[in-house]
């Protein structure tokens, strides 16, 4: 089966991408044929400065290396290096309607908090599509807020099919219910844009300075907590095997402990959990030729899938040359 996902290059990876996306994508790769890359054409609907786009399109690529990405296992890249998603994105955007795009959720939030949107924005999950569809995906693994787009890209398949030949596979999400949604500093959804992410990736003290901005209600450190309402606690969960859980869970309930103890705990969890990562990371970091050859050799292999969809895809159209 072919699993496929992509990572924007927006800001730096978090929990919330590690836990819905990531760990999932490092259990398929030993067992599915992986295709993983680095959104950064996403990434330009929401650009600050190159500098920021170079940094964060390496780091992605650091990052998910470090974490155990394997070249030899799966093929991994960088989305501009394979431009034909581009000219799919083209031909996929007759089989969708402007109604049903002004339907997108993300692009209604970003437009609500203020943002003033690109035509790229608009069209965002065209081009999400043609990443999905360019290389067959049967499978895509993603957090809760991006099933509109998984529904959009399967409609726009079918649409397509439907119109101008079957040639292009429709996917399945695939959302896991237990992380779908992980919880940010604030408790709304940890994301980039929202500026309450915990970055695992981030120095000792940057992590600790997050972990203890963590929001929690005013009990006094005797009381009796609620793990189910807490955040400290529903992010702790996620690197916990049930039995820690449980444990974990009567530490709350039991009170003695403050919320600068079950900070403590979470911390000590992030960092234990990162730390042999971090030391992979280092190592990437002083051998970057390695990181520019492993996205080259990703780039060959998606440009070869890639070239041959849209062959068959220009064919169905009628596009010259014939
Ligand atoms: P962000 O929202 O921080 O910009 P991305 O849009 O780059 O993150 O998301 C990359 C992947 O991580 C996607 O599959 C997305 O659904 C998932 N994801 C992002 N934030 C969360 C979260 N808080 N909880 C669960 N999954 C998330
Ligand atoms: N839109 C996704 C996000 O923000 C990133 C992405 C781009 C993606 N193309 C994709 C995810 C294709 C899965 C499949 O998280």
């Amino acid at each position: 089966m072919r699993v496929l996902t992509g990572l924007q290059p927006s800001g730096k990876l978090h929990l919330g991408n590690y836990f819905s996306a990531i760990k999932k994508i490092l259990d398929y790769q030993s067992k599915e044929e992986l295709f993983l890359f680095i959104a950064n054409l996403h990434a330009l609907t929401t650009f600050r400065s190159k500098e920021e786009l170079k940094d964060y399109t390496l780091g992605c690529a650091l990052d998910l290396l470090a974490l155990g990405v394997d070249p030899n296992k799966s093929v991994f890249w960088v989305q501009s290096d394979v431009p034909e998603v581009t000219e799919l994105t083209w031909y996929l955007s007759q089989s969708i309607t402007v109604s049903q795009l002004q339907l997108a959720h993300s692009f209604k939030d970003k437009v609500a908090k203020g943002f003033v949107p690109g035509a790229g924005l608009f069209t965002y999950p065209i081009l999400m599509a043609s990443d999905i569809l360019l290389f067959s995906a049967e499978k895509v693994p993603v957090g809760k807020d991006q099933k509109q787009h998984l529904e959009f890209a399967r409609d726009i398949a079918e649409r397509f099919n439907a119109q101008f030949g079957p040639v292009l596979t429709l996917p399945e999400p695939d959302i896991d219910e237990s992380t779908a949604t992980v919880p940010g500093i604030d408790g709304a959804k940890m994301s980039k844009s929202y500026n309450n992410t915990i970055d695992f990736f981030g120095t000792e003290k940057e992590i600790k300075k997050k972990v203890m901005a963590i929001v929690s209600d005013s009990k006094a450190i005797e009381e009796p907590k609620d793990p189910d309402t807490s955040i400290i606690y529903q992010i702790h969960s996620l690197f916990l095997s049930p039995s820690e859980r449980e444990t974990q869970k009567e530490k709350y309930k039991q009170g003695g402990f403050g919320y600068g103890d079950l900070k403590k705990d979470l911390l000590e969890s992030i960092l234990t959990h990162f730390a042999p990562f971090r030391s992979k990371r280092e190592e990437l970091t002083q051998n970057l030729d390695y990181v520019h050859s492993v996205l080259a050799k990703g780039k060959e292999k998606a440009k070869e899938v890639a070239q041959s969809k849209l062959t068959e895809v220009r064919k169905t159209l009628g596009i010259y040359p014939f």
